[in-house]
């Protein structure tokens, strides 16, 4: 499965409608202190956005599926790819936050488990959006399978993510002390740069 940067990303999907709309959620950085679990629900702002292009294409697909390009729902399934599992699932969450929250014990430490296992689901679902979505012209005997696809990821994501934001990321906060937070605001900032370039979100802003 072939990796996009970020900058590629946002600069490849500059002109498409796609672009916009993933395009205008870009971070902004270094005027305002993101602490990393402000980060983390500002990613799933990202997916959030995906998910609905995901639902409005599953809509379309029912209707007038030939009004559907399978090149925007193939960049849109590779932003959920390389940004949403090989980054924010792989190298923060489930590298970091869950560990910790399991750890800990308590009402928390019962998600992360449910949470790895619709990851993995997760990934099953984009990597057959993608086979999918390959060719220029969706094949007719495929439409209501992608449809199926596409809103059953999102019904399991969305609150996958709110359950996240409520209550995984609040319990990991408090796990952690002033000191240790410092610690993995930075930590998370050297993982972003060494996924996606030192130039972050911020300059692929000012490049568009
Ligand atoms: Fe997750
Ligand atoms: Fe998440």
């Amino acid at each position: 499965m072939g990796k996009l940067s970020r900058r590629q990303f946002i600069a490849g999907a500059g002109a498409s409608s796609l672009g916009v709309i993933l395009g205008g959620c870009a971070k902004k950085e270094g005027s305002e202190e993101v602490t990393a679990s402000e980060d983390l629900m500002r990613e799933h702002g990202i997916l959030r956005r995906a998910l609905f292009i995901y639902s409005e294409a599953a809509l379309r697909l029912r209707n007038d599926s030939s009004s559907v390009s399978p090149a925007s729902l193939q960049k849109t399934a590779r932003l959920f790819c390389d940004f949403g599992e090989e980054y924010h699932e792989k190298k923060l969450e489930e590298a970091y936050i869950f560990p910790a929250v399991k750890n800990a014990g308590g009402e928390a430490a019962n998600y992360p488990d449910i949470l790895i296992t619709q990851h993995q689901r997760g990934r099953e679902i984009t990597d057959y959006i993608l086979e999918l979505t390959q060719g220029t012209k969706l094949e007719a005997n495929n439409t209501k399978p992608l449809a199926l696809a596409l809103e059953s990821l999102a019904r399991m994501y969305r609150p996958h993510a709110a359950r996240e934001d409520t209550i995984v990321f609040p319990a990991w906060k408090q796990i952690l002390t002033a000191k240790q937070l410092d610690e993995m605001n930075e930590k998370f900032e050297d993982i972003e740069h060494q996924q996606f370039g030192e130039d972050g979100f911020e300059k692929v802003e000012a490049d568009k």
